[in-house]
């Protein structure tokens, strides 16, 4: 199915490592060229897992070169508008257009709720919630003039069902939601699509580091509640190639009539 991306651009927030970084060869192997950007550097305290590096960064730019696509990545954070509109800006200006957009970028902190402290709670909306709308408030004016377009937003099972021991970030994920639908509302008459993606849990570098230690602890204070990630099928977990698979086809013009719409790639957790 090469080549449904011919001639276009996508820019792609969290592009170093896990599911930015497939979704940005994929895209490129369908033949968008890429612009992104990742913090590629230390994340709030309370999360447990290790960051993603500037190395990390560079071998995502290889990957997309190794696909024969230009790849415009750099240092950045969502959280930061002005910063955000300056890299789009010179990214659109170098390749020409934008046309798809894929707001990936967050983080993710097991804590009991009332371990939860305020800054804690800003972070994670800070990064999951202002910096997906700060990544469409820099790009959609692009993907208009641009004729029209698909813009992805990466939400969570925990933005349709709960995430247990993560209040903050069921909220972060559940706000995606809406912010879907009423971005899909105002920018359909520029033939722009807004979709969100709902995966359930992706065996990437998110998963690393004192993580699996930390779900476990939080995990021990009500163990009814970790089986809600349960899923349906044998398989447990997606490998983030599953979840640019669904990337791609938003991106693509295959689902032209899909807009505010939520898609679950979670084997059936959201209902279990
Ligand atoms: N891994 C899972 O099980 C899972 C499940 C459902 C949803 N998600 C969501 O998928 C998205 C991608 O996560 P992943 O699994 O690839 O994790 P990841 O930690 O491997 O990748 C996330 C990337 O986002 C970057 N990032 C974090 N804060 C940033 C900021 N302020 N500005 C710019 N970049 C920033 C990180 O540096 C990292 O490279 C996230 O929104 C996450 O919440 C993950």
């Amino acid at each position: 199915m090469a080549g449904r991306l011919e001639g276009k651009v996508a820019f792609i927030t969290g592009v170093a490592r896990g599911q930015g970084r497939a979704h940005a060869v994929r895209l490129a192997s369908e033949g968008a060229d890429i612009v992104g950007l990742d913090l590629a550097g230390p994340l709030p305290d309370a999360v447990p897992y290790d960051p993603a590096t500037p190395e990390d960064l560079a071998e995502t730019r290889r990957l997309v070169e190794e696909q024969g696509r230009r790849a415009l990545l750099s240092v950045g954070d969502v959280r930061d508008l002005e910063g955000m509109r300056r890299i789009v800006d010179d990214g659109v200006g170098e390749l020409g257009r934008l046309d798809v957009v894929v707001a990936n970028a967050g983080i993710c902190t097991p804590q009991v709720w009332d371990a939860i402290t305020p800054a804690s709670f800003a972070d994670t909306i800070d990064i999951n919630v202002t910096g997906v709308w700060n990544t469409v408030m820099a790009t959609a004016h692009h993907v208009v003039e641009a004729g029209g377009g698909s813009i992805i937003i990466t939400s969570s099972y925990a933005g349709k069902k709960i995430q247990p021991f993560m209040v903050h970030y069921t909220t972060s994920k559940h706000a995606l939601v809406g912010m879907t639908r009423a971005f899909a509302a105002e920018l359909g008459p520029g033939n722009v699509r807004v979709n969100s993606i709902h995966p359930g849990g992706v065996a990437t570098p998110m998963g690393g580091g004192d993580m699996v230690g930390q779900l476990e602890e939080v995990g021990a204070t009500n163990p009814p509640l970790n089986l809600m990630g349960s899923t349906f099928l044998e398989q447990v977990y997606a490998e983030p190639e599953e979840i640019s698979n669904v990337v791609a086809f938003l991106a693509s013009d295959e689902s032209r009539f899909i807009t505010a719409e939520h898609i679950s790639i979670d084997g059936g957790s959201q209902y279990f």
